[in-house]
């Protein structure tokens, strides 16, 4: 009977550590993510705006988006320095929107950033947001909520809004969010079923 209990022992010590590998790339490619969120609400601060609200959909969206700009290289004609009006469009859009679970009808009113800065140096992917024309929108009270994501030289801010048509309905399907609290409660099974193992 050993055998067995010491099998099923090593093969959720196996998974577990798995899971913990999985949930530890995903922190760490949030770092350039978290520093411009902070970077941003730190400039709404100075200007007494409330500190944006992190978004789940609008995170999914901007990686969405910057998956699509991550070939494309830095030009004048792309990122911060984009003539408004002149943004590439995607015609993908919609499918780029259901993946998220998100619709036109409640994305309408967010607004996408783009920015291209090569190996996303922190200090000037921020001044990309809060020193070019990004900045009136970051200024703006209608926003309440931010998403991010980033593709090698890309980064996207989506803004969202806290009426219907820009909310990003956040739910709680969230890939990320799922994986950690699965991650979560399996570590606690594991320790559960390893001390009753023990015993
Ligand atoms: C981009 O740069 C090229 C060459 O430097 C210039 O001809 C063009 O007008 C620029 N475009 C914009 C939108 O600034
Ligand atoms: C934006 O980033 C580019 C690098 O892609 C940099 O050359 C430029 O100075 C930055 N602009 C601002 C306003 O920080
Ligand atoms: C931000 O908006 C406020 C009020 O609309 C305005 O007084 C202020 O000058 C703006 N600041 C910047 C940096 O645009
Ligand atoms: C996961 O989603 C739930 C429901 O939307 C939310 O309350 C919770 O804060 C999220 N957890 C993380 C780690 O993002």
């Amino acid at each position: 009977m050993v055998l067995p209990k010491f099998s099923l022992f090593y093969w959720l010590l196996l998974s577990s550590l798995v899971i913990l590998l999985i949930n530890y790339q995903v922190n760490c490619d949030d770092d350039e993510k978290d520093n411009l969120y902070e970077g941003i609400n730190k400039y709404r601060a100075l200007l007494n705006l409330k500190a944006l609200t992190r978004n789940e959909n609008a995170d999914c969206l901007a990686d969405k988006i910057a998956d699509q700009f991550k070939k494309q290289p830095c030009t004048n004609t792309t990122g911060a320095n984009t003539v408004p009006g002149t943004e590439p469009q995607f015609s993908n859009y919609p499918d780029l929107l259901s993946k998220c679970h998100l619709a036109i009808t409640n994305t309408r009113d967010g607004n996408v950033m783009p920015a291209c800065v090569p190996g996303l140096v922190p200090s000037l992917v921020l001044t990309n947001f809060t020193k070019s024309l990004y900045s009136d929108s970051l200024n703006d009270t209608q926003y309440t909520g931010i998403g991010i994501g980033s593709e090698d030289n890309w980064i996207v801010v989506v803004l969202t809004t806290n009426t219907p048509a820009g909310s990003f309905a956040p739910y709680s399907s969230n890939g990320a969010n799922l994986t950690s609290r699965f991650g979560l409660i399996y570590c606690s099974m594991l320790f559960l079923v390893g001390s009753i193992l023990l015993l």
